[in-house]
């Protein structure tokens, strides 16, 4: 149905004006004054921005990890994505050795569909590179529209790959036009701290963090940096947590390699001494890379702040403290590692970053979907308030104050990671394609009507339904 978004305040990564919206068949078919209502569903906005859709960059729905299940799944996931203003995601597809990728890619499209009500892509993990998984990547771009591979660096003998895959999986990726993910932490010294941990009978839950010191993290993301460099191939460091990493990304920045960095909610708020807590409640902070230091706190909202980070997803990726966590009583090793994020993504970055001053309101924008879109081959058909455009917005009260509690919040899991902390700014309605989906703080979506995204390729800001490019 034909709507009119009136009287609100429109907020692009780098306008901000008070307009119309006009939305027809999913789009956004015109902004302006005094625009045509006839036909049309008012949507009063007064008293609001109106940002693009949220996309959220990282997500594990319904993803076997850590000898369990990941509590939301791409229903519940999506709901709590979209009451926190996110209108798309892109998810991991794990692969197996061996297994043809695109027998996981279905294995993420079961998962998927008739569940997601939003919309969403995916980048697939790369855990092996050989002729064969060469070949089949043509088909993985050009078919399945995924331009995103996902190295990790991390989990020895679980989803770690080595040296090798990973700059294979460059070469290829600037090759084919495709954005090398990473998680960008040293597995094998992990491996060594952590036995040498469980051996002196440390297996409370700080130690994971305590066997994974900023140090690996920077080593395997400057490692990572160096080989992009020598391929001359485009790198995304995924949760960015600390000083050491920020680093790496910066001096290869500044030698002029395509490496990009996100961080995440989390890392900006919470630190280290969350995996102290009693009673095992430290298990509730369990991630990986792990919680730091707070000063790296400022280190991360600077990087934002300045560009040397460019994004921030939430790496969603929800375990029950009762019953999941636990699985890790007396053996940190045994927590299944992440965290639920993805409802609080933007409030967090708004309340934080813009409220605090830390960044501008434009950079909200542009953090929070704009470049996450250009990176990944969505935009302009996502990522923007622009004619043509698909008409996937927030409509978001910034005065508004609330505490963020698992008694609250729509995600599937047993407690949140922020309980208690207040926030300033939520979004009040939710539109994915022109139809509501969060309206006035409710849900009015349906399951199975977010529709998988095919991306364009890394580099261009064309999305793949458009068919004329202009060349420069
Ligand atoms: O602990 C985390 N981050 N769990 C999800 C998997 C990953 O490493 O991103
Ligand atoms: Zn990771
Ligand atoms: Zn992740």
């Amino acid at each position: 149905m034909k709507k009119l978004i009136k009287n609100g305040t429109v907020v692009t990564a780098t306008d901000t004006y008070k307009a119309e919206i006009l939305i027809e068949e999913g789009k956004i078919s015109a902004i302006g004054q005094n625009l045509p209502s006839q036909g049309a569903e008012i949507v009063d906005a007064k008293g609001c921005f109106v940002f693009p859709g949220g996309i959220d960059p990282h997500t594990h729905l319904d993803m076997p990890f850590g000898g369990t299940i990941t509590k939301d799944d791409f229903e519940t996931g999506t709901v709590a994505a979209a009451f926190g203003g996110t209108t798309t995601i892109i998810d991991f597809c794990l692969t197996n050795k061996g297994v043809p990728l695109k027998d996981s890619i279905q294995a993420w499209h079961d998962k998927s569909k008739g569940k997601a009500v939003i919309d969403y892509g995916f980048h697939l993990m790369i855990g092996e590179m050989n002729e064969s998984v060469l070949e089949q990547l043509q088909s993985v771009i050009n078919d399945e529209g995924i331009t995103s591979f996902k190295v990790f660096m991390a989990y020895k003998n679980v989803l770690q790959a080595d040296d090798e895959t990973l700059f294979r999986t460059l070469v290829a990726a600037k090759e084919l036009g495709a954005l090398v993910m990473i998680h960008g932490e040293n597995g094998d010294v992990i491996d060594y701290l952590t036995k040498k941990a469980l051996a002196e009978g440390k297996t409370d839950p700080i130690y994971h963090a305590l066997t994974r010191p900023p140090e690996v993290e920077g080593e395997a993301t400057g490692r990572a940096a160096t080989l992009t460099g020598l391929a001359g191939s485009q790198l995304y460091v995924v949760h960015v947590s600390c000083a050491d990493a920020v680093e790496k990304i910066t001096e290869a920045r500044n030698k002029g390699f395509d490496v990009w960095g996100e961080t995440c909610p989390q890392y900006l708020v919470l630190d280290q001494t969350y995996l102290e807590r009693p009673n095992f409640e430290g298990a509730k902070y369990v991630w990986s890379p792990p919680l730091r230091e707070k000063w790296n706190q400022d280190v991360l909202w600077n990087a934002l702040k300045t560009g040397q980070l460019q994004t921030i997803g939430s790496d969603q990726c929800s375990f029950d403290f009762n019953g999941q966590k636990e699985l890790g009583r007396g053996d940190f090793t045994k927590i299944p590692n992440g965290g639920p994020i993805i409802e609080d993504r933007l409030s967090i970055l708004f309340s934080e970053g813009v409220k605090k001053g830390r960044i501008s309101l434009h950079q909200f924008v542009d953090i929070t979907s704009t470049r996450v879109a250009k990176l990944f081959g969505l935009f302009p058909k996502k990522g923007t308030i622009a004619v043509g455009a698909d008409a996937d917005i927030v409509i978001f009260e910034p005065n508004i104050k609330r505490t963020i509690s698992a008694e609250t919040h729509h995600m599937a899991v047993d407690y949140s990671a922020f309980e208690g902390m207040e926030v300033t700014g939520e979004p009040v309605s939710v539109l994915v394609r022109g139809e509501f989906v969060i309206k006035d703080k409710a849900f009015v979506g349906n399951p199975g009507s977010g529709q998988y995204v095919k991306r364009a390729k890394y580099g261009s800001e064309l999305s793949s339904d458009q068919d004329e490019k202009l060349t420069i």
